[in-house]
């Protein structure tokens, strides 16, 4: 697709080629570095109207958010600062690693692109996330097809900052980079989908969003929450796991949690299960 106008000033073209490369042989003997994939984020490189789509997107979204999304998700963004005023920093003083690190070990290394699925659950199993730099473009700001960095910070990152979904996370990581099955590399996408992307979790009584394909879409977001044709199904691992999903438009089904302890547990005992398979597979 045609992305009109997304400026690139933020990346070293050619760190990124670089890194790219890297990433897309990993897993070839001698491209086992997770560290090699990640690039600088050259934050002069933001252009005015950069700052512009954030500030205009962090207004819509989280004051929409706020009495919508999971308190989890509040308390994270606060507690790694995130701000209307400027575009996240990943690096230094001034960044949201300095506090979530802080919190949980997690971290938010900046990227060149789409990574293969391999080389992102190895970032997630060191609990870093693979962070997408550019932003969209004033044209596309109802909707960017691509991750940008208003996906991967505003939706994705608070989260980290929660030492229950922090150890899910890194958990899913681990059982994604070791699983060798086909069958479990489909289940583990949808879990990926069904949760990190698109879950809903009930607090106190009231359904709230989490998922950050949710929390970074205004259209989306509503949707999930109000809308009578979407389905939603109570958190049932291996059901999520058998349950296609379909990219191109909002979601008919999703699941709700009744707490991200759940997550992690139904996630402990999938890695456990991978694991033996794997031990299984190797002892003959
Ligand atoms: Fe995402």
């Amino acid at each position: 697709m045609d992305m009109p106008n997304l400026n690139n000033d933020m990346i070293d073209g050619t760190a990124a080629k670089a890194a790219q490369a890297y990433a897309n042989q990993f897993g070839t003997p001698g491209f086992d570095d997770p560290r090699k994939f990640y690039i600088d984020q050259h934050y002069s490189g933001y252009s005015e109207e950069n700052q512009e789509v954030w500030q205009a997107l962090y207004d819509g979204q989280m004051e929409f958010l706020a009495d919508r999304a999971s308190d989890v998700y509040l308390n994270g963004a606060r507690a790694i600062n995130l701000v209307r005023d400027h575009i996240p920093h990943l690096q230094g003083e001034h960044s949201v690693n300095r506090f979530l690190k802080q919190l949980t070990g997690w971290e938010s290394c900046a990227v060149p692109g789409y990574l293969p699925a391999k080389a992102f659950f190895a970032c997630l199993s060191r609990r870093e996330f693979p962070t997408t730099v550019v932003i969209r473009s004033k044209q596309a700001i109802d909707y960017l097809p691509e991750p940008d960095i208003f996906h991967d910070v505003f939706g994705h990152v608070p989260l980290h900052a929660d030492p229950t979904f922090a150890d899910f996370l890194q958990t899913y990581g681990q059982a994604a980079l070791t699983a060798t099955d086909d069958a479990d590399m489909t289940r583990l996408s949808r879990l990926f989908w069904f949760t990190v992307e698109f879950g809903l979790i009930r607090e106190k009584g009231e359904l709230k969003l989490y998922g950050s394909g949710l929390i970074s879409s205004p259209g989306e977001s509503v949707h999930a929450l109000e809308s009578p044709d979407v389905e939603r199904r109570t958190f049932d691992l291996d059901q999520v796991c058998d349950t296609d999903f379909e990219i191109d438009h909002y979601q008919p089904i999703l699941y709700v949690l009744d707490s991200f302890e759940q997550l992690r547990d139904a996630m402990n005992q999938y890695a456990n299960r991978i694991l033996e398979k794997n031990e299984a597979t190797a002892g003959g």
